[in-house]
């Protein structure tokens, strides 16, 4: 157990909640899409995002920049520096047609906590970070923000291309920064721990009527994309045994992805995009790419799932006499969260007045990549519905105010744990 902290009586942490949930609908207004939120990696609108949060973190004592990856990054000095520092944070794009809150408020959260400090030092710096990257969107392949912290953005990902043919390397270019800068967006060894705050984005903590949770692991998580490769023909004039029908072949193995989640305890599966060529009504398509999602909390179980879906795949277009591309964008190994920042975080919830409740995501998050290099944890806030990637996402004011609450007495408890600074605290 950490120590037992004060903090002061003076924050009012339902207006700095209300102040959170209205800066997530101010950013959830800049969006490449009218009329719905969409922001992807580094896409023009991220630059009304990092203005809007500079503006309202240099007030408060932090210095901003925004790193060659597209991250912005602001640091509120310790007491003395240089000083170990704590990294908290979340990211700032979006799944398409997305919500006001899956990533944002973490970020929204991490101001408002420097806010709450009003100018308090504490013996570590706190870098707050809101990452360029996160859900995979542009490039199927998720976490380049966080990657470029551990130093994982390398040559292979700077070089990939979205479906418009515009590589990493060169969307980073027009935003404005220096790919040849990636090394410096690493965090060095005065980064001590990092810390997110994200909606849970499902229905677990609403079922026991609880408000906040600790998350003790990460579920693993495979992304992959395979194309069908037939024949365009006619829709009118190739008999039904003539036809090497690239999107029935699809369907027939979407339908056993379903089967196989179904069957298999924990595991979730989906194909949540499928693109046809040349994608018109009379015209048998030639050739279908369809995505594949598969997670379990235990790698075995996954691995296993992606090898026998893959043998479908091939199964299906052999028989159908088709080929079969597939290539991994993603094979993520399941992560835990550090012990000794879950069981502080449990202890902030109680102080903030609310019973603790231990889970692990289903959904990835930064936190696992940053787990590589530095002790991460994460603090999950109900989501009403458990409705989340959708614009139906939404928070409970109290819920927002009691985090905030949790986050203050958390940076408190951190302050007052006999080497944390050194890095040492888990000895
Ligand atoms: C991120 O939102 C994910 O897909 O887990
Ligand atoms: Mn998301
Ligand atoms: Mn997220």
């Amino acid at each position: 157990m950490g120590a037992v902290t004060q903090i002061p009586v003076k924050i009012n942490f339902n207006s700095l909640a209300e102040k959170v949930v209205e800066r997530c609908r101010v950013l959830a207004s800049y969006s490449e899409d009218a009329g719905s939120i969409r922001r992807t990696f580094l896409s023009p609108p991220m630059h009304d995002v990092h203005l809007a949060i500079t503006r309202w973190l240099e007030p408060l004592g932090a210095t901003t920049r925004i790193d060659a990856a597209g991250n912005l990054r602001a640091i509120y000095p310790a007491t003395e520096m240089p000083a170990p520092t704590l990294l908290i944070g979340s990211h700032l794009d979006t799944v398409p047609n997305a919500g006001a809150y899956d990533g944002i408020l973490g970020v929204a959260l991490a101001v408002a906590l420097l806010e709450a400090l009003d100018r308090e030092t504490l013996p570590y710096a706190i870098e707050v970070i809101g990452f360029s990257e996160e859900e995979g969107v542009r490039f199927g392949v998720p976490f380049i923000g966080s990657r470029a912290l551990v130093g994982r953005l390398g040559a292979d990902l700077l070089n990939a291309k979205d479906a418009n043919g515009i590589s990493v390397k060169e969307a980073i270019r027009a935003f404005g920064l220096d790919p040849r800068d990636i090394n410096h967006a690493a965090i060095t060894s005065d980064t001590c721990a990092y810390v997110e705050f994200h909606i849970e984005q499902g229905p677990v903590l609403e079922k026991f009527g609880l408000q906040l949770a600790a998350v003790e692991a990460i579920a693993g998580q495979h992304r992959l994309e395979f194309t069908f490769i037939g024949r365009a023909n006619h829709a009118g004039t190739t008999p039904m045994d003539l036809r090497f029908d690239a999107v029935a072949a699809a369907a027939e193995w979407i339908a056993s992805v379903e089967r196989l989640a179904k069957e298999t305890p924990g595991l979730v599966a989906t194909v949540g995009s499928v693109q046809t060529k040349p994608g018109a009504t009379n015209v048998i398509a030639g050739e279908t790419r369809v995505s594949l999602d598969v997670r379990h909390r235990g790698d075995a179980v996954r691995t296993r799932a992606v090898d026998e879906l893959t043998k479908e795949a091939e199964r299906i277009a052999r028989r159908r006499g088709l080929s079969i591309r597939s290539v991994e964008h993603l094979n993520q190994a399941a992560v835990a969260m550090d012990p000794f920042l879950t069981t502080q975080i449990e202890q902030a919830i109680r102080e903030a007045g609310c019973t603790p409740h231990r889970m692990v995501s289903g959904a990835g998050h930064d936190a696992m990549i940053l787990a590589e290099k530095v002790l991460s944890a994460m603090i999950f806030l109900r989501t009403p519905g458990g409705v989340s990637h959708d614009p139906a996402e939404s928070v409970v004011v109290d819920d927002v105010s009691r985090a905030i609450e949790c986050g203050v007495h958390l940076l408190h408890q951190l302050a007052a744990t006999p080497n944390f600074q050194t890095r040492t605290y888990r000895a």
